[in-house]
């Protein structure tokens, strides 16, 4: 694979306490907006989740010229929820000088797509696709409440367009977060077994780019280092302890950058169609679907059981037993068409490899 030029996140506050440098970090922003005589005004987005934490509410307090906006992250982001957060933000006849989100991949998502629709002219579903986005965003900082999806390091933020059924991101350098605050005390709240499914992500974001055919030393290096921080979070005893949480932060923004500049393989295009057709979370998708393929990934599929039984993870089961031909044909249709990871996964007989036996006979493990 060749890259030739690979964009990056500027300033990163990485460690536990690092949210209260978040004032510091709005405020520098600020400061170089004045200089410019231009807008202060800051627009921090966060999941509806913490809208009753007092203690993050008493430190919005201190802050000067933002407006808080909550986030139900329970919905995945529409292009048309971007449409009219811009207009909304548009209605104030000033474009804010900087954009926050405090939350997981979904409050992550709508902030990047709104950043890059702000300075953009056009809607948001005109932006779904590869390198469409011609003018930089809106300065956005990055403050994840939940490590594993990645979103705070990748290029792209998933929309729904719910007029054409189109699930697809702005992939874009334009899209990268330009600051992060990366605080693990952050997760304490989040239950066990989300933070392992949503650990367990960052996982397959490492180990499905080093199982490809289409490597790159750079993404292979971020991977390596995200897969062995995974590792070493399932040998503890608490998944969510300082250490484990501090780890999966880092595992997280390394499998999001090794995504990023890399590929999946057969997990994610399988995943996939389960949360198409079944409606199942994608991180728990993930699993299941690594679950049921042993023979392709012997190795992680035992790292993973066994950090399932260790932690006494409960995984559902019979998922895909007697179900139609209908959504047996809809979940292959669903998981083939991923062709790119599907043939940096097994090449070009992949589809000689993948046939609809072979792939409802994967779905029916599950
Ligand atoms: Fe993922």
């Amino acid at each position: 694979m060749d890259i030739s030029t690979i964009s990056s996140i500027k300033n990163i506050s990485f460690g536990k306490g690092a949210f209260s440098n978040l004032k510091k970090v709005i405020k520098e922003r600020q400061s170089i907006q004045e200089r410019r005589s231009m807008s202060t005004e800051f627009a921090i987005y966060i999941d509806n989740f913490f809208e009753s934490n007092e203690s993050m509410n008493n430190l919005f307090k201190t802050f000067e010229n933002t407006e808080i906006h909550y986030i139900d992250s329970s919905k995945e982001p529409t292009t048309s929820l971007i449409n009219s957060l811009r207009d909304m933000h548009l209605a104030q006849n000033k474009t804010p000088a900087g954009l926050v989100a405090i939350g997981g991949g979904v409050t992550m998502d709508i902030v990047k797509a709104l950043s890059n629709l702000l300075n953009n002219p056009g809607n948001a579903e005109d932006y779904q696709g590869w390198d469409l986005v011609g003018n930089r965003g809106v300065y956005k900082i990055g403050v994840p409440t939940l490590s594993g999806t990645g979103a705070e390091s990748s290029r792209t933020c998933v929309l729904i367009n719910e007029e054409t059924g189109l699930k697809l991101g702005m992939n874009s350098d334009f899209t990268l977060f330009d600051e992060l605050v990366l605080d693990p005390d952050l997760t304490k709240s989040v239950p066990t077994e989300t933070f392992f499914y949503t650990l367990t992500d960052a996982y397959f974001h490492c180990i499905e780019p080093l199982s490809g055919r289409q490597r790159n030393l750079f993404a292979d290096s971020y991977a390596k280092m995200g897969k062995s921080l995974c590792e070493e979070i399932f040998t503890l005893d608490n998944i969510k302890s300082d250490e484990g949480r501090t780890k999966a932060m880092l595992a997280s923004y390394f499998g999001g950058i090794a995504i990023a500049n890399s590929m999946t393989a057969l997990v994610h295009p399988f995943s996939a169609g389960l949360s198409v057709v079944l409606q199942v979370p994608h991180t728990l998708a993930n699993c299941l679907v690594m679950l049921a393929m042993e023979e392709y990934y012997p190795i992680e599929h035992r790292v993973i059981s066994e950090a399932i039984e260790k932690h006494e993870i409960r995984v559902p089961q019979g998922i895909c037993k007697d179900l139609s031909d209908k959504q047996y044909n809809s979940l292959f249709d669903s998981s083939i068409i991923h062709e790119k990871p599907l043939y940096n996964a097994l090449g070009d007989e992949f589809k000689k490899i993948l046939t609809k036996d072979k792939v409802i006979e994967i779905f029916n493990r599950i």
